[in-house]
C-alpha cells in the first residue's frame, strides 16, 4: 500500500520519529445517534481520505525533495577530479591497450561505488589509426628545394601531463594513406555555397588540394564536399578567428589562456553520413555478423573518404597563404592570420605543397562499460545515463570531463542509498561508450544489439559528452522533455559567482539569460540533438527521447583546445574550471536531477502536448511554405501541386486529432488510482515516441529511421525536422508527408484506451 510504504520510508529518512502516528485518529463512529452512524462515518471516511491523500501527496514531495538535496550534496568534487587525472593518464583512443586499461579503470571505480552489474559490453568494429611512429607531414617545395616543412607533432608543453611520445601526432581518423603533390585552393568552410562562390569565380578545385578552415559544420562533411569537388587532398587548418581570438602571441594562447598555441591541431573523424561501425550497417558487430561491405566498398558509397586528409596549424596555414597566388578571397573568408587570403591556386615561385599521410584499417575490439542501480519500483524501466570514454589524446575535456562526473554521480546515487535506504523507482543505467570519436560506434552497435529491449524499457537516454567552457548550460532535446529539463535546471544552484552577482541564482537563469528562444520568449532555446554525440542512434535509430547537454561559452566561439594534445587536467583545473570545479559539480547535479526526473515521477515527465504543438505550430508551417513556393510550369506540376496541398491538409487534421486526443490522455493522470493504472499511462506514453521510427529508413539512409528528426546530410553537426520530407529531389515529396501522417495517426491510436 502506497501511503503505508510512503510512512515507512518516511521513517527510514528519519523524517518521522519511528512511533509518531500519521494517520488522524479521532475518526471513530460515535457511539450514540442510532441513524446518523452511518452517514458520519461515511463522512468521516471521506475526510480521512482527503487528509491521507492529501498528506501522502506533501509527504512524496518531501521525500523527493530531500532525496534530490542529498543526491546533490554527495558529489564529491575532489573525486571528480581524482577520476579525472586516473582516466587521462595516457592518451587513449578506441582499440588501443591504454583505451583498454581506461574502460578497466572505470569498471573499477564503478563496482567499488557499488554499481550492480557492472560489465564490458564489446564489439568488433573497423578502426583506423595513423602510423606512430611515422609521423603525417606536410611541406613547401620547388623539386628538392624545401621552403617550409612540418615534422608532423604538436609539441608537449607541460611534460608532466602530455610526456607520452606519441601523443602529438597529427592525424584524421579514415583518412586513406597516400602521398599527394600540388596546387592549393583556399575553399572556405566547404560548405555547398562555399564551392558554389568558387565556381563563380571560375576557380576549379578537380586536381587541386583543397585547404579548408575548420569553421562551422562536421569536418568529415567537409571532405566529402571536397572529394566530390575532385580535390586530390585536405588541408583543414584551425583559423586563429575560431582558436586564438585574443591573438597569436605567446602569452594570449596556451598555458597561459585556453586559446589554441602555435602548433595546435584539432585532430576528428572524417566518415560522412555513417553512424556505427562502416562494415556491419544497422546489424551489431558481434563476431560472425556478416559484414556486409568491405574498406573498399565502404570508399565508393562515400562512407569513408578516399583523398589523404591531414589538420594542419595556424603557423602552417599561414606558411601556406603568404605564398598564395590568385585573386582576393571574398570578405567573408578573410580570417584572423595577418595576410591576405587569396584562392588560389598555386604558390609563388612554383612552389608546390606535398603532403605524406601515413595510416592503417584495423578491426579491433571496443568495449562499453554498463553497470545499473536496479529499479525498487519497476525494475524493467530504464533511464539511461551515458558518455563515451575513448578519446583523441588525452581527452581531460572531451569526454573525460563527463565521464569522471557521470562515474561521481554513481557514486552519489549508491551513497544516498547507504545513508537513506531510499532506492530509484525505476533502473538507473550507466553507460562509458567506447569509439565515440570515429563515428558514435559502441553506442550504435549496443541500439542495434538491444533495440527491442531499448524500446520496450527505455524511458529516457541522457547524454553529456563534456564540458566545453564554463558560461552556460546549452541543452538539446525533443519539445516533449522542455518542461521536464527546465523544472531541474531550476533547481541547481549556478556555479558561477560571477553570474550570481548578476542576479541570476540558478542554471536555469544563466542559460535563460544567454539564450533565450527567439519565438518562445518565456523559455531558453533548445534544438533538437543531432549526429554530434551518443544520443543520436538513441534518437535517430530507437526513437527513445533523448537530452543532450553540455556547457559552454555564450558566444559561437567556443572550446579552442578541443581534439587537441592540450585537453590535460590543467586545462580543466586552471582555465577552464579553476574555481573549484564548480562547473564539473553543476553538470552532475543536472544530470542527477534530471535522472531523478525520470525515475521518480510516477507519470512520466514526457509531455506530448508540446509535441503536437511544435508539430501544428512548427514542423507543418514550413512544408505548406514550401509547397506554396513551387510554381506550376506545365499541367502535371499543378496536379502535383494539388496532390501535395492534399496531404498537408491531411497531415494538419491528423495533428489536430493528436492534439485533442493527448489533452484527453492527459486528463486521465491525476485519476490513476494505482500503480497498474500509472503503468498503463506510462506504456502509453512510451509507446508515443516509438511511433515517430520508419522501419525501413528515410530516403536510402537505413540508420535514419526517425520520421520528425533526423541528422542533415548535408552537417551531422546539424538537425532537421521531417529532412526526408524536403531532402527529395522533387524539392518537397507528398509520400514523404503522408508517412509524417501515419505516425502522427500511430502516436494517437497509441494513446487511446481501445480501438
Ligand atoms: C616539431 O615541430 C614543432 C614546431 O616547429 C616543434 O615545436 C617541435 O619541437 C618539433 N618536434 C619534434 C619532435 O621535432
Ligand atoms: C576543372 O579541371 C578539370 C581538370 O583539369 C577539367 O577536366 C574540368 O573541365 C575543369 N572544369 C571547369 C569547369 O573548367
Ligand atoms: C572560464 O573560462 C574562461 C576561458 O573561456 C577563463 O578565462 C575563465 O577564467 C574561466 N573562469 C572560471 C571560473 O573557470
Amino acid at each position: 500500500m502506497e501511503t503505508r510504504n510512503l510512512r515507512r520510508r518516511r521513517q527510514e529518512y528519519g523524517l518521522l520519529e519511528a512511533n509518531q502516528d500519521v494517520e488522524p485518529s479521532k475518526h471513530k463512529p460515535p457511539p450514540s445517534m442510532p441513524i446518523l452512524p452511518t452517514i458520519i462515518f461515511l463522512m468521516s471516511m471521506f475526510i480521512f481520505i482527503i487528509v491521507v491523500l492529501g498528506y501522502a501527496t506533501t509527504e512524496k514531495t518531501a521525500i523527493n525533495d530531500l532525496i534530490s538535496r542529498r543526491l546533490m550534496e554527495n558529489i564529491d568534487v575532489d573525486n571528480i577530479k581524482n577520476y579525472l587525472r586516473e582516466l587521462t593518464k595516457e592518451p587513449h583512443v578506441a582499440g588501443t591497450d591504454e583505451n583498454r586499461r581506461v574502460a578497466e579503470a572505470i569498471a573499477r571505480i564503478w563496482t567499488e561505488n557499488g554499481l550492480e552489474g557492472v560489465h564490458f559490453n564489446s564489439y568488433n568494429v573497423l578502426l583506423n589509426y595513423p602510423v606512430w611512429e611515422k609521423p603525417n607531414t606536410l611541406k613547401i617545395h620547388k623539386g628538392f628545394e624545401t621552403f617550409y616543412q612540418t615534422n608532423g607533432t604538436e609539441p608537449m608543453i607541460l611534460p608532466d601531463e602530455q610526456g607520452d611520445p606519441f601523443a602529438g601526432i597529427q592525424w584524421l581518423a579514415w583518412s586513406p594513406p597516400g602521398q599527394v603533390t600540388g596546387d592549393i585552393v583556399f575553399c572556405n568552410e566547404a560548405r555547398d555555397s562555399d564551392f558554389q562562390t568558387l565556381k563563380e569565380l571560375e576557380i576549379n578545385v578537380t586536381g587541386k588540394i583543397a585547404l579548408i578552415r575548420y569553421g562551422t559544420g562536421f569536418r568529415g562533411d567537409k571532405v566529402k564536399r571536397a572529394q566530390h569537388e575532385g580535390a586530390t587532398a585536405v588541408l583543414l587548418y584551425s583559423d586563429p578567428a575560431e582558436v586564438a581570438a585574443e591573438g597569436i602571441d605567446e602569452d594570449k594562447v596556451y598555458p597561459h589562456t585556453a586559446w589554441m598555441p602555435h602548433e595546435g591541431v584539432q585532430r576528428g573523424s572524417i566518415i560522412h553520413g555513417m553512424f556505427g561501425d562502416p562494415l556491419t550497417p544497422v546489424l551489431p558487430s558481434k563476431p560472425g555478423i556478416y559484414r556486409s561491405r568491405d574498406i573498399e566498398q565502404a570508399k565508393r558509397n562515400g562512407i569513408l573518404p578516399s583523398i589523404p586528409a591531414l589538420p594542419i596549424s595556424y603557423t602552417t596555414a599561414f606558411e601556406i597563404m603568404k605564398r598564395m597566388n590568385g585573386p582576393l578571397a571574398p570578405k567573408d573568408w578573410q580570417g584572423g592570420l595577418k595576410l591576405d587570403y587569396r584562392l588560389g591556386h598555386g604558390l609563388h615561385n612554383d612552389a608546390k605543397v606535398t603532403l605524406e599521410v601515413h595510416s592503417i584499417y584495423e578491426t579491433k575490439t571496443i568495449n562499453n562499460v554498463l553497470g545499473y542501480i536496479k529499479g525498487a519500483e519497476e525494475p524493467d524501466r530504464f533511464v539511461i545515463l551515458g558518455n563515451h570514454y575513448d578519446a583523441w589524446v588525452y581527452g581531460s575535456l572531451d569526454p573525460n570531463s563527463g565521464t569522471a562526473i557521470l562515474t561521481e554521480i554513481a557514486n552519489s546515487f549508491t551513497k544516498t542509498m547507504k545513508e537513506t535506504s531510499w532506492r530509484p523507482a525505476r533502473t538507473i543505467f550507466f553507460a562509458a561508450w567506447d569509439a565515440e570519436e570515429y563515428s558514435l560506434i559502441g553506442s550504435t552497435e549496443f541500439v542495434e544489439e538491444y533495440l527491442q529491449m531499448l524500446q520496450q524499457r527505455a524511458v529516457t537516454y541522457i547524454n553529456m559528452d563534456c564540458i566545453h567552457d564554463n558560461k552556460t548550460l546549452t541543452l538539446a532535446t525533443t519539445p516533449s522533455l522542455h518542461d521536464v529539463v527546465i523544472q531541474a535546471a531550476k533547481r541547481i544552484p549556478n556555479p558561477s559567482k560571477e553570474e550570481q552577482q548578476q542576479g541570476r541564482p540558478t542554471l536555469y537563469d544563466t542559460w535563460y539569460h544567454y539564450y533565450p528562444d527567439e519565438k518562445y520568449k518565456h523559455r531558453p532555446w533548445m534544438k533538437i540533438p543531432s549526429g554530434n554525440s551518443d544520443q543520436a542512434p538513441f534518437q535517430n535509430f530507437a526513437g527513445i527521447p533523448v537530452i543532450d547537454f553540455a556547457f559552454k561559452n555564450n558566444s559561437p566561439i567556443d572550446y579552442p583546445l578541443y581534439h587537441s594534445m592540450y585537453e590535460t587536467p590543467f586545462l580543466n583545473e586552471h582555465l577552464v574550471d579553476w574555481d573549484n570545479f564548480a562547473i564539473h559539480l553543476a553538470t552532475g547535479r543536472l544530470w542527477i536531477e534530471l535522472a531523478r526526473s525520470f525515475s521518480e515521477s510516477e507519470i512520466l515527465p514526457i509531455n506530448h502536448l508540446a509535441l503536437a504543438e511544435a508539430i501544428i505550430d512548427d514542423y507543418i508551417p514550413p512544408v505548406q511554405q514550401a509547397v506554396n513556393s513551387i510554381k506550376p510550369f506545365d499541367q502535371s506540376a499543378e496536379a502535383a501541386i494539388v496532390q501535395l496541398n492534399d496531404q498537408v491538409h491531411h497531415v494538419q487534421q491528423m495533428s489536430l486529432t493528436f492534439k485533442e486526443t493527448i489533452l484527453e490522455f492527459t486528463a486521465k493522470f491525476s485519476k490513476a488510482k494505482n500503480r497498474f493504472e500509472r503503468r498503463s499511462i506510462n506504456d502509453r506514453i512510451m509507446a508515443v515516441d516509438r511511433c515517430f521510427i520508419n522501419p525501413v529508413g528515410m530516403l536510402g539512409a537505413p540508420q535514419s529511421r526517425h520520421v520528425l528528426f533526423s541528422v542533415s546530410d548535408k552537417d551531422s553537426y546539424s538537425s532537421r525536422v521531417m529532412a526526408a520530407v524536403f531532402d527529395t529531389d522533387a524539392k518537397i515529396s507528398a509520400r514523404q508527408i503522408s508517412i509524417v501522417h501515419y505516425s502522427i495517426l500511430c502516436a494517437t491510436n497509441a494513446v487511446k484506451e481501445f480501438f
